[in-house]
């Protein structure tokens, strides 16, 4: 049995829900699994767990500076377990940006830092127009429109493809 914590990093809790699909695939496959806010700067302490999991959302081109803060603090650690990262944005609802190698913003993540994940996946994530503020809501509707998307503010719309979400957790059982 390994002990799998998997950290994450989320504006309006859809990364979390992934986390938790994450959780439920692995913990069939009899490990254990401890879910981490990063905006709670963690202590990952050498001995507590076998494999390290991240996972953040994209907001305005970037994923948290939180989560690029973190993974600079941490590397020596995630470097010596079997570890993998995850994104989460909805510019990954078009096949020809979902995968690693293709999504925008995965690319330019890892440019950024200097950890190399073992195991890498990218997820579409949700839209939720009608809890979002006004400011947000119509420049997420020009963004969709823009990108051929749906705008209508009364719509949520989940883009995740949650068989993928489970593979990815069947993966990292193995890793
Ligand atoms: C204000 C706002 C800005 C966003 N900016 C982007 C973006 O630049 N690119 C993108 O692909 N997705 C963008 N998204 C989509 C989010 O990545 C998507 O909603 C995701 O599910 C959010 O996950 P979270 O709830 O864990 O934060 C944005 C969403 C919101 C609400």
């Amino acid at each position: 049995m390994a002990r799998v914590v998997i950290l994450y990093s989320t504006t309006d809790g859809h990364t979390v829900e992934i986390c938790k699909r994450l959780r439920q695939t692995i913990e069939t496959g009899g490990h254990s699994v401890q879910l981490l806010d990063v905006k709670d700067d963690p202590d990952l302490v050498d001995g507590t767990f076998d494999k390290v999991v991240i996972g953040a959302s994209i907001r305005y081109g970037k994923h948290q500076p939180l989560v690029n803060e973190f993974i600079k603090k941490n590397q020596a650690i995630l470097e010596n377990h079997p570890n993998a990262f995850f994104s989460v944005n909805v510019v990954a609802r078009k096949p020809e940006k979902n995968q690693p190698e293709t999504n925008p913003y995965l690319q330019k993540f890892l440019k950024k830092i200097d950890w190399q994940p073992k195991l890498l996946d990218v997820f579409a994530g949700r839209i939720d127009y009608p809890s979002l503020g006004f400011v947000d809501k119509h420049m997420i509707r020009f963004i969709m429109w823009m990108t051929k998307g749906p705008t209508d503010p009364s719509l949520t719309i989940e883009f995740t493809d949650w068989d993928r979400v489970a593979e990815f957790g069947e993966k990292i059982a193995e890793l």
